[in-house]
């Protein structure tokens, strides 16, 4: 045997169906319980570390067949399920019903639907704890079920999963035919060969007709999640507003990718003092499904192409959330060096929004969306060494600091011309 080779571990055929790690079960069950008494105290942080100890106990009672099988026919099948209930109108019929039991025959007739296939759905999502089953062909809604009725709920499934669904699968195809090299070329991705198009993510969702469902999912996407300019994270009065010009007129920030404006208006809701304008840039398409409404009426909506010159010079910010993410460092070094050139030495600041994903112990959202990145865009998540790299050493700007979140929650990385 070759020196660091050791013996080969014997699999047999038994430990497919051996429970896991039966032994460590009642251990983490006296855990759980033992750690459930914080749920009082309303932290977040201690609830997800108590999903993550259930998990844990799933998996441990789970034998390796079980698991196999819920990866290989019970969570496509739940997906297959949601997005028909989305098409349909399920969600949206079972949200307006309310949280009484609903009999799947009166549900199909209202749906025009054939009650034979709602009810093997249902019968799954049921069987999968979605919906509460209450009788032969009657369910409950569970808040789960309830929250696919909003837009910012179901748009996930249709943009990420009917379009990404392609470029997770056949990635092992792809990378085999790439050598197995971590693709980092924005006109190669994985979504490309897997849909067999030059077109991009971004491209393919317009020319699909699912940009709107995509724009939804970042609005759901955010949900839960303390922002930036929320109060104990960035002081945004000592960072942004003192020093910015007072007129009305002058543009405050810049939301460049800013896809709907859901982070303006967040930010006008915290600050809404603040002088200046707030302008959104993102496809024109994007922007152009902006309705104006006396909610929104604090945003300027612009049709900008952030490949291109930033026509806006001089604002007191220039803001990037979850944008640089979805370009490797080439095309991400493109979009920095428009902002760059229209940056005011000693006023403007650069705001990038994103994840800086740790060397080790990785929240799970975290390690998915890099994957997501990978194989949608060819792009990636950022440890706190890639960002200095693209921002200081690519780009010549300056990183005066990272302000973090917490774990799993994104990062404000604030940056000026050196
Ligand atoms: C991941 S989304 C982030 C949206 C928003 N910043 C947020 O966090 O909710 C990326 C955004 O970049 C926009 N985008 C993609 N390519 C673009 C381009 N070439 N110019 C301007 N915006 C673009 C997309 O339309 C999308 O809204």
């Amino acid at each position: 045997m070759a020196k660091g080779i050791e013996e080969p571990v014997t699999v047999t055929v038994a430990t497919t169906t051996t429970p896991s790690n039966l032994s460590a079960v009642p251990h983490l069950v006296k855990e759980l319980v033992e750690e459930a008494k914080c749920l009082e105290s309303g932290c977040n942080e201690a609830r997800q570390a108590l999903a993550i100890k259930a998990r844990t106990l799933v998996q441990a009672l789970e034998t390796p067949r079980e698991t196999m099988i819920k990866h290989c026919w019970a969570q496509p099948a739940v997906f297959a399920a949601i997005l028909c209930g989305n098409e349909c109108g399920l969600w949206k019929l079972m949200a307006k019903n309310g949280v009484r039991p609903q009999r799947v025959k009166e549900l199909a007739a209202t749906l025009d639907v054939d009650p034979v296939l709602l009810s093997r759905l249902l019968r799954h999502l049921g069987a999968m704890g979605y919906l509460l089953e209450v009788g032969e062909d009657e369910y409950k809604p569970t808040s789960f079920s309830l929250s696919l009725s909003l837009p910012i709920m179901n748009g996930g499934y249709p943009s990420l999963i009917t379009m990404g669904g392609p470029a997770f699968l056949n990635l092992h195809e792809y990378e085999r035919s790439r050598d197995w090299k971590n693709p980092t070329d924005a006109k190669d991705s994985p979504l490309m060969h897997a849909h067999k198009t030059d077109l991009n993510y971004f491209g393919l969702a317009a020319s699909r007709g699912y940009l709107e469902d995509f724009n939804n999912h970042m609005g759901g996407y955010r949900q839960g999640r303390l922002p930036w300019m929320a109060p104990g994270f960035v002081p945004v009065q000592e960072v942004l507003v003192k020093g910015a010009g007072p007129s009305p007129e002058a543009v405050f920030m810049v939301d460049v990718g800013g896809g709907l404006g859901h982070d303006l208006l967040e930010f006008h809701r915290y600050h809404p003092a603040v002088p200046g304008k707030l302008i959104v840039q993102d496809l024109t398409q994007v922007v152009g499904s902006i309705v104006p409404s006396e909610e929104n009426r604090a945003l300027t909506p612009m049709a900008h192409n952030f490949f291109d010159e930033q026509p806006i010079k001089g604002a007191r910010a220039y803001y990037l959330h979850s944008v640089l993410h979805d370009w490797p460092d080439d095309r991400a070094s493109e979009i920095l060096g428009r902002l760059k050139a229209a940056m005011r030495p000693g006023y403007s600041k650069l705001l990038i929004n994103e994840n800086v994903i740790p060397r080790t112990n990785a929240y799970w959202e975290t390690s998915a969306l890099d994957l997501v990145m990978l194989s949608l865009l060819s792009a990636q998540e950022r440890t706190e060494r890639d960002w200095y790299d693209l921002v200081e050493g690519r780009c010549g700007l300056r990183i005066v600091k990272i302000w973090s979140g917490g774990r799993g929650v994104e990062s404000l990385i604030e940056c000026e011309l050196k």
